[in-house]
């Protein structure tokens, strides 16, 4: 054996199960060990026992495989550097998720209050809690519990609806750059005062539009000392709680900040009958006309999208933000992956919380493989199974998921993250497989890479993440007070 043969990856310190690390207060800049990640559409790779090399910036600048002639020399010199981590046997490294969707006001009322549909829910449920968050202490306590809450799950970068108050929005957006997570942060937009309670409004369209460029200046300048970077988003609500003036000045000034935007795009037969009722055409017809159907759009849902609906976004690069759960109880509908992939349109996964009950995108990923299968082949047995289904292919693998929640949302935000490719931020979380009560390990029957990841998508529970590394920089470690 060489003399710069890798040593056993296990540090004589650390339990079996632990990443052995750099000595305190040194970054690691290698990381040894096995990684899933999902390069191409449905297509799974694994890199085993890979050395992933990573810049001062957190950006990934090497990735080498045991057959390469340099292999060893590079461990060990990363080793010799004290700068070497190493992921044990066991213990699998996947892209940190990416999550399109969120209402970061609606975590309090996270599983609960959904029986009712989603306009009820919107002005007897949520619209009062949302309201609270000019309350900026209340904002603080939930949007720091919240982002910790994802970076536990996984989830390296998130896409968030904050709420209608312009401070607490900044405060959220503070709050995930001090914990280490890449944040889209939105204020929402609410300027219809026929269509909102005036307890929870902007106080003029005017006031709105001024906000939401407030916001654009105040994220930029957190961005400037936030490694992972931080990103404002017009969020105009959806099309029934704004004005058309209000519509079309943030479609203005997405334009002049080439700023993304986010909004809800055809969620639910309610909405869908709204928009034709007021403007004759489809939301993302409507959203187009406003300017607000751009590169960087992320549209949450999508479910009722015609094809031509599907053409002006894969023709504007605009992005659906697939919610499978959130789809149960709100959409009447299910969001057509396939058809619409089909039809070259961006897409990645989203949580929607609270329409979502779930804040793990593991949840999102096992349901959307279930939804689509059921929209392939409908639910009701009345009907003949020649009518019973969407059919044309619907159904998504795992795979297709983990894409979904991983690189695709990263295509989605146009973005360099989701996959352990070189020139990506190194997004990670560290799936431990060997967690006593949180076995993955299978009994070692099924033992494919494949079966290896399945496990991991499908089984695995928040005990199994054990770290979360953001931009190169450990942002969770589970056990530890200090993540
Ligand atoms: N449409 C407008 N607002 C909301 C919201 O908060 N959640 C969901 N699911 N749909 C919406
Ligand atoms: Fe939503």
């Amino acid at each position: 054996m060489p003399a710069t043969a890798p040593r056993p990856v296990t540090a004589p310190t650390a339990a079996a199960s632990d990443v052995a690390m750099p000595a305190a207060g040194v970054r690691p800049t290698a990381f040894l060990g096995s990684f899933f990640h999902a390069p191409r559409y449905g297509e799974v790779e694994l890199l085993e026992r890979a050395l992933i090399e990573v810049d001062a910036r957190g950006v990934i600048a090497a990735v080498t495989l045991p057959d390469a002639p340099d292999y060893a020399a590079r461990i060990a010199s990363a080793r010799e550097a004290g700068t070497l981590a190493c992921l044990p046997d066991g213990t699998y490294g996947l892209p940190g998720f990416v999550d399109l969707h969120v209402h970061a006001p609606q975590w309090p009322q996270a599983g609960v209050a959904l029986d009712e549909p989603l306009d009820v829910w919107l002005q007897k449920r949520t619209f009062p809690l949302e309201a609270r968050f000019s309350d900026l202490e209340f904002a603080r306590r939930v949007y720091r519990d919240l982002v910790r809450k994802l970076l536990s799950l996984g989830t390296t970068t998130t896409v968030y609806f904050a709420s209608n108050d312009l401070a607490s929005s900044i405060e959220l957006s503070r709050i995930a750059a001090e914990a280490g997570q890449r944040a889209l942060v939105g204020k929402v937009v609410m300027d219809d005062p026929a269509a909102n309670p005036d307890y929870y409004r902007d106080a003029s369209t005017a006031q709105a539009l001024a906000d939401t460029e407030t916001l654009i200046r105040e994220v930029a300048s957190i961005a400037t000392t936030t490694p992972q970077g931080a990103y404002a988003v017009v969020t105009p609500r959806f099309i029934p709680s704004c004005t058309d003036e209000g519509l079309a000045g943030l479609g203005r000034i997405a334009e002049r900040h080439d700023a993304y935007v986010q909004s809800h795009c055809n969620e639910g037969q309610w909405e869908h009958d709204f928009v034709q009722a007021r403007f004759g055409k489809s939301d993302a017809e409507a959203l187009y006309d406003f300017g607000l159907l751009r590169e960087k759009s992320i549209m949450a849902h999508c479910t009722f999208l015609t094809a031509s609906d599907g053409e002006l976004f894969a023709r504007t690069g605009a992005a659906v933000a697939h919610c499978p759960i959130s789809n149960s109880y709100f959409a009447n509908s299910t969001c057509p992956v396939r058809r619409l992939r089909a039809q070259g349109v961006r897409m990645g996964l989203a949580t929607d919380i609270s329409g979502g009950f779930s804040p793990s995108l593991y949840d999102n990923i096992r349901h959307a493989v279930m939804v689509s299968r059921m929209l392939e082949d409908g639910v009701d047995a009345r009907v003949p199974q020649d009518r019973r289904g969407a059919g044309e292919a619907s159904r998504i693998t795992s795979a297709e998921a983990f894409w979904l929640a991983t690189a695709g949302g990263a295509e989605a935000l146009r973005l360099p993250i989701g996959t352990f490719q070189v020139g990506r931020a190194f997004d990670a979380q560290v799936i431990d497989t060997r967690v006593p009560g949180a076995d993955l390990t299978g009994f070692g029957v099924f033992d494919a890479p494949r079966d290896v990841l399945d496990r991991i998508l499908f089984l695995s529970t928040p005990e199994n993440v054990r770290q979360t590394w953001v931009q190169g920089r450990l942002a969770f470690e589970r056990g530890s007070r200090e993540a």
